[in-house]
């Protein structure tokens, strides 16, 4: 079983995926949770480059790429072979964030990025993909508290910089992905407390 989580910055899928896992561990799920980018050791490196806020120059093109080489190493290294071994994969981020930030908010290519996938991903698609949903001028306040306070470095804010108008557009890509395949998404309002959220997701893990 391969789970994916996605949302805009600071919708509070990272500290709900730590309830999921105790959660799924606690069903007897061998499960391993990772993230995208720097789901291995050198998408680390990659990850670095990616979230850098000096490198504001960064060509969208490269930044695609960029993503799709993290995503390779991370599918070849670690999720297919947990995936063999009847893992249950949970990751922070996947392909749909690609289609989202690098196509419906930087603006580049839908269909070039549709036949990236398919070099990418070949047959593999999460399983579920767990949306968190909420305004990005939320969101962005909290991510920028999380990261003034010193809980998140401030070493990766590039796209924390970017403005609303480029959050409003990765939101509204991604409800539009989970209106194209609403077997996989499961769409949560995350902009409620940390206690509302866990319990919506609890529900949707209570079958599994
Ligand atoms: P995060 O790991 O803190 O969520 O940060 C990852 C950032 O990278 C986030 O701003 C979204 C962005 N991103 C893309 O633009 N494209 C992608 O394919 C992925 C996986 C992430």
């Amino acid at each position: 079983m391969f789970i994916t989580l996605e949302g805009i910055e600071g919708s509070g899928k990272t500290t709900q995926l730590r309830h999921m896992v105790d959660f799924l561990k606690n069903k007897g799920h061998d499960c391993v949770i990772t993230r995208e980018p720097g789901g291995t050791e050198i998408g680390k490196k990659i990850r670095a480059v990616l979230l850098d806020p000096d490198n504001s120059d960064l060509d969208p093109l490269a930044e695609l790429l960029l993503y799709a080489a993290d995503r390779i190493q991370h599918i070849q290294s670690k999720i297919m072979p947990s995936l063999r071994q009847g893992k249950m994969v949970l990751c922070d981020r996947f392909s749909d964030a690609t289609t989202v930030y690098q196509g419906f908010a930087r603006g580049l290519d839908l269909e070039l990025i549709n036949r990236l996938h398919e070099i990418v991903l070949g047959d593999l698609k999460p399983d579920i993909t767990i949306l968190f949903d909420l305004p990005p001028e939320v969101g962005l306040k909290r991510a920028w508290k999380q990261i003034n306070s010193g809980d998140r470095t401030d070493m990766e804010t590039r796209f924390e910089k970017e403005a609303v108008e480029f959050h409003e557009k990765v939101r509204a890509g991604y409800l539009a992905l989970a209106q194209l395949e609403p077997e996989r998404f499961r769409v949560i309002d995350a902009s409620g407390d940390e206690n509302q959220v866990k319990s919506d997701i609890m529900n949707i893990l209570s079958f599994l």
